[in-house]
């Protein structure tokens, strides 16, 4: 909900559990007086206060008032160059060569349902609202939009900038930040996901100290090494308590979380494309949209916060029809094969698979051109025949007939030397003149800001998914960029190919996405290398790592929900000993950790025993049994698996608190073991629940007592509990 106070211009945004609220004051700055649990919409200004700060500069508005500053006041959308020196969010270059942006609130307009965004990812829903301010630098003829999209009971509020160059001459944005959200307080964590290949998003939490921190992206996409997902809480906030709050961006390119603790114990949150390489021209008449950033409060710690994006992000996010669809269980080639495949084999493949319950055979790299290791075919997306004697149109429904549907793996951004594309057009790939680009995975990347190539390149995966019934398409982005330089554009403009690279990628997903809606897309970058919420618009997963082993997966994907949901979790089965790092797990203990993601499995079904394929069956039929609860049901984190305990556990419960499924697997195992209680979470302290049909406990007993998990014996061993109400 919105509530504007118009006389005194606050402008209240509500939320379930929480509110947000800025004012114009008395020279039309707009000042950020409040976001946290929810207050009534009372004018919170008086919380903002005023004293003379030595050396600060005072606008002319303010004429002998020394004590009102730039420096001092928390701003909605921090400026730059005339007076507040912490983090800007906004740095515009002019004609002259001076940089700067002073910003007045000019006008504001509320719309039902929430906004949209052109060509790039937003969260979308007619229950939203919508508020538009309009802040005009005076001086400049430029006018900065700022929206907020409401959605009360998700308490997710979301933020999008648009810069309008109203003047005669262009002006050069140097930096356009998505959100600034500005404390008065400096003494807190902050929270953010970091790791690399194989090893995606474990959580770094340190106190805020003086001055300026952060993460951020220069490869191109979110990267593996840093995710767009940051948390700001109090120092003493868990799972289940403390005043925390998650700022995401919608945006899988170069970006930038930057906390700054400033000088009078006040800290400021900016989050947007990276500035390092940006710099865009705006012509007169122009505008420019920065991606969508959303924020999500919780009085009640991680918990609640994780909860409030996952559901945000299903309902929201995910566009239908796979929002309220049920995914399928698959089974994906590559750890089984790698590029040794052919017809046959995954049809034998399909033949297995099919009874136990599998319901989608993916291809994976290997299928199109000259393609039998990662040397060359990059950017021929024609089907190798020899592989695959008579094409798509042969193979497809031999699987069908087996009582499955069929996926795809592409990697539509990249070329390789070795290719009938590269030798028609080697100007294609990005390069800067009078150098030699640098090769990864043996690779180069095309020039996807140019329309004409990427149209190109979609023309031939049109075809090929047009030639045969595929119902899923795995896009996958092996390498960052480098040598970033575009032939379509003049020197001037080269600070725009990143983002128009990442626009380009964006257009291409949505016309796949509108020109085959029945296709489920999952997004991939060399594992979790671009798994942030821009992606999850066009792509309803993700696959999370390339590391399968169990044990890592923990982490992973105990790192990955604190902001995204098991349905967005790309997660598989694999065969042991695993090709990551060689560990022996259990095949039930497998089955328990992919099945808290979009669960399949991605081994040789051929290669498996009788006994390991009725297990195979039991656990697809139980994850399809349950598939409401694990993919839609409230996470509940139990404990971390960064803290080395007996166990991880985790849990999720259905909505009405009826039934619950707690996942937990041991560590490695020592003789004399302590008995051990695990308390859950989230149930319904009035009522009596079973366990996997056995015994019953009070719901407040589970939760306080706790649960006595039983004694394992061997490394890594699992338990799944499901709990129903009497
Ligand atoms: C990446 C993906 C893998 C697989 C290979 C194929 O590494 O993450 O899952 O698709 O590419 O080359």
């Amino acid at each position: 909900m919105i509530v504007i106070d118009k006389e005194n211009r606050v402008f209240t945004l509500r939320t379930k559990n929480t509110t947000y609220q800025m004012k114009a004051d008395q020279h039309n700055v707009l000042i950020h007086t409040y976001y946290g649990p929810r207050v009534g919409d009372s004018d919170l200004s008086y919380l903002v206060r005023y004293a003379d700060r030595a050396c600060a500069p005072n606008p002319p508005e303010a004429g002998l008032d020394r004590t009102y500053s730039l420096n001092t006041i928390p701003q909605e959308y921090s400026t730059c160059g005339v007076g507040d020196f912490r983090l800007p969010s906004i740095e515009v270059e002019y004609p002259d060569g001076s940089r700067a942006a002073d910003l007045r609130l000019t006008d504001w307009e509320v719309e039902r349902g929430k906004y949209e965004l052109d060509g790039l990812p937003f969260f979308h829903g007619a229950e939203g609202s919508t508020l538009r301010l309009y802040l005009e630098d005076l001086a400049a003829d430029l006018v900065v939009e700022l929206t907020y999209g409401v959605f009360e009971d998700c308490d997710l509020i979301t933020r999008s900038v648009e810069v309008h160059n109203y003047g005669k001459a262009p002006v050069r944005l140097c930096q356009c930040a998505s959100l600034c959200l500005d404390f008065l307080r400096s003494d807190l964590d902050l929270i953010t996901f970091n790791g690399c290949h194989l090893m995606e998003r474990a959580p770094d939490r340190a106190p805020l100290r003086s001055g300026i921190q952060g993460v951020g992206s220069v490869r191109g996409t979110s990267s593996h090494q840093h995710n767009p997902f940051v948390v700001l809480c109090d120092r003493d906030a868990n799972e289940d308590y403390g005043l925390c709050y998650g700022a995401m961006l919608l945006y899988s390119g170069n970006f930038q979380a930057l906390v700054e603790a400033s000088q009078y114990d006040n800290a400021r949150l900016v989050m947007g494309i990276n500035p390092c390489q940006f710099c865009w021209t705006l012509e007169p008449g122009q505008s420019f949209t920065a991606p969508e950033a959303a924020l999500v409060c919780s009085p009640r710690g991680f918990g609640q916060m994780s909860r409030q994006f996952h559901r945000a992000i299903r309902e929201h996010l995910i566009q239908d029809p796979h929002a309220g669809a049920r995914r399928p269980v698959l089974i994906n080639n590559w750890e089984a094969t790698y590029f040794d495949f052919d017809a046959d084999k995954l049809v034998d493949f399909a033949k297995t698979a099919a009874p136990l319950g599998v319901e989608l055979l993916v291809m994976d790299d290997g299928w199109f051109g000259k393609r039998d290791d990662d040397n060359s075919g990059l950017g021929d997306w024609t089907v190798n025949q020899k592989k695959l004697p008579g094409g798509l149109e042969a193979l497809v429904p031999r699987i069908q007939a087996l009582g499955m549907s069929f996926g795809i793996w592409i990697e539509p951004e990249m070329i390789s030397e070795d290719s009938d594309l590269y030798r028609e057009h080697p100007d294609w790939a990005l390069r800067i003149p009078g150098r030699t680009p640098a090769r990864g995975r043996n690779q180069l990347v095309l020039d996807f800001s140019r329309p004409e190539i990427r149209q190109h390149v979609y023309g031939q995966i049109k075809a090929v998914l047009s030639s045969a019934d595929i119902a899923y398409v795995k896009w996958d982005m092996n390498r960052s960029l480098s040598d970033v330089w575009s032939a379509a554009l003049p020197a001037e403009r080269q600070g725009e190919v990143y983002h128009r690279y990442v626009l380009g990628v964006y257009e291409i997903l949505d016309q796949l996405r509108r020109d085959f809606p029945h296709i489920l897309i999952e997004g991939c970058a060399g594992g979790g290398g671009r798994f942030d919420a821009g992606m999850l618009y066009y792509t309803p997963q993700i696959w999370c790592s390339d590391n399968t082993d169990a044990i890592d997966r923990l982490r992973i994907q105990y790192g990955t929900s604190f902001c995204y949901p098991v349905s967005a979790m790309g997660a598989h089965v694999s065969a042991v000993p695993n090709e990551a790092n060689g560990r022996v797990t259990p095949l039930e203990t497998r089955g328990t950790v992919a099945m808290s993601g979009t669960f399949g499995y991605e081994m040789d079904p051929n290669q498996t025993t009788p006994e390991e394929r009725e297990a195979i069956k039991q656990q697809i039929a139980f994850f399809k049994e349950h598939y409401d609860l694990i993919q839609r049901g409230d996470y509940y984190r139990l404990t971390d698996p960064f803290a080395n305990g007996p166990y991880t556990a985790w849990e999720q419960v259905a909505p009405d608190r009826r039934e619950a499924l707690v996942s937990l697997v041991s560590g490695t195992i020592h003789a004399a073991a302590p008995f051990l209680t695990l308390r859950l979470k989230g149930l319904d302290p009035q009522l009596t629940y079973q366990v996997n049909g056995g015994a019953s406990y009070p719901g407040d007993a589970l939760m306080n007592a706790g649960y006595p998990v039983p004694v394992m014996t061997g490394d890594y061993q699992s338990l799944q509990l499901h709990l129903t109400a009497l």
